[in-house]
């Protein structure tokens, strides 16, 4: 069997965790295969509300396997938090997920650098999570890292100790203050609970399962505009949010691919720094905001919102090999009497229907259509032919634009508000 990809098409919070929960039932596995615990995705069901951060957004559902990638980077104090919140609500983390022996471990230190690293950047700062991503994928790239499969061996605590002297002969140079002894305490219980789990050579397990016939769907974290390569550097994370990241996240091969789900907002968000051409920031997006509660999952930031970018999307489109959309959050426009659609940008004077090189707020201005809007309530809609006709022609011409169809429409954060088209 193939394995299917499901990747955010914006800057990040798309909803992946939301569909992913939804699309379960269709799999036997579900793989994270980029990012740590910048990532927050939400899920909610019989009234309860879930963030995952590490975990894979399968984990409610019995007999599926939840798989960790070697592309992951994993904080042992953060994973340990949500293990034991999901063992709190009776779910056997232990028996469903499967850790890979290859994902880096982000260390206390990791996150002090990460620190560093944004204060002296002062007004240029990236706007991370601080959760240690950057200084962990430098690590990995640097040939440093200390992986999940170390910790069993009898030589981890050496290497952990020399990795952290390196790391403190740099944090010489910053002023901040911490207390590392402190911060020790809850990574090597981490670290214990990390024993527990079972920690596989995860793209061995994933190759045999496809040969056995099993359904097996990627999950992607953050947003093709976040992707190192192809987003907007360097306000970007430090992964391959991107279906590339698939391939050397999980050890699946390019031709192992199959459907490429991309998921957006029927408008826009970013948090954090860097540019965002359709942004919104005057009472039209705080509108936005507060109705689409756009408050980061994972530092409970406010996001930046704005409207749909369409050369943005089809970018992402383009990058991904996306097959099929997911439309998202489509309920937050309820109240609006129209809506706007960036379709191309005005760039240094010249009108361009692509996403450029670089993005500078004085060289970009977005044009836009406006399109008129539902004005119903779309929260208690329940399949395609209740939709009002507002949005079928919505819907419609984003396919049309963006040349792909899509298949799924959310109206509300709880699994039952989905409508499959
Ligand atoms: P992710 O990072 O892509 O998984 O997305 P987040 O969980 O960070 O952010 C998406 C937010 O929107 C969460 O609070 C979801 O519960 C919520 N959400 C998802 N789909 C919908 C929808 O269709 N309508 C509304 N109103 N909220 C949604
Ligand atoms: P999910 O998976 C939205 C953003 C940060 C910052 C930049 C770099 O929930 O969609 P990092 O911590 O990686 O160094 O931050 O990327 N960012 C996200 N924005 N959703 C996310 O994940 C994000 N993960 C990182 O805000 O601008
Ligand atoms: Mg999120």
């Amino acid at each position: 069997m193939a394995v299917d990809v499901l990747l955010g098409l914006q800057w990040g919070d798309e909803g992946k965790g939301k569909i992913v929960d939804v699309l379960t039932p269709n799999y036997d596995i579900i793989a994270r295969f980029q990012g740590g615990p910048n990532a927050g995705h939400t899920l909610e069901f019989e009234g309860i509300k879930h963030v995952l951060h590490t975990i894979p957004s399968g984990i409610f559902h019995k007999g599926v396997k939840n798989v960790v990638g070697n592309g992951v980077v994993i904080d042992p104090v953060i994973l340990k938090v949500e293990i034991d919140k999901l063992l709190k609500m009776g779910v056997d983390v232990n028996a469903q997920m499967l850790i890979s022996k290859k994902a880096h471990l982000i260390l206390p230190t990791h996150k002090l650098l990460d620190k560093a690293s944004e204060i002296a950047k002062g007004k240029n700062k990236i706007g991370s999570t601080l959760k240690g991503i950057g200084p962990t994928y430098m690590d990995k790239t640097g040939r440093n890292g200390l992986r999940i499969g170390d910790i069993l061996e009898p030589t981890f605590k050496s290497k952990y100790e020399a990795l952290v002297a390196k790391h403190l002969n740099i944090l010489k140079h910053h002023n901040l203050d911490y207390d590392l002894a402190e911060l020790e305490i809850p990574f090597f219980e981490g670290i214990e609970t990390i024993k527990e789990l079972t920690a596989i050579d995860s793209e061995h397990y994933l190759n045999n399962a496809m040969k056995a016939g099993k359904k097996i769907l990627a999950e992607g974290a953050q947003g093709t505009l976040l992707d190192v390569d192809f987003g907007t550097y360097p306000f970007v994370t430090s992964s391959n949010t991107t279906t590339a990241g698939t391939s050397t996240g999980l050890g699946i091969a390019p031709n192992k691919i199959k459907n490429v789900i991309g998921i957006f907002k029927a408008y826009c968000t970013r948090v954090g720094s860097g540019p965002f051409p359709s942004e919104e920031d005057n009472q039209t997006g705080e509108r936005i905001r507060q109705l689409g509660h756009e408050f980061g999952a994972t530092t409970g930031r406010e996001r930046r919102c704005g409207w749909i970018d369409l050369p943005a999307l089809k970018y992402a489109i383009m990058i991904n090999g996306v097959t099929e959309l997911s439309m998202m959050k489509a309920d937050v426009l309820d109240t609006f009497e129209s809506i706007k659609v960036c379709t191309h940008y005005k760039y240094k004077g010249e009108v361009i229907d692509y996403f450029p090189y670089s993005i500078n707020e004085n060289e970009i201005e977005p044009i836009y259509k406006e399109v008129k809007a539902w004005n119903t309530d779309l929260t208690k809609l329940r399949n395609k032919a209740a939709f009002p006709k507002e949005l079928l022609d919505y819907v419609t011409y984003l396919e049309k634009e963006l040349e792909t169809p899509i298949t799924i429409v959310s109206v509300g954060p709880d699994r039952t508000q989905t409508i499959e088209m």
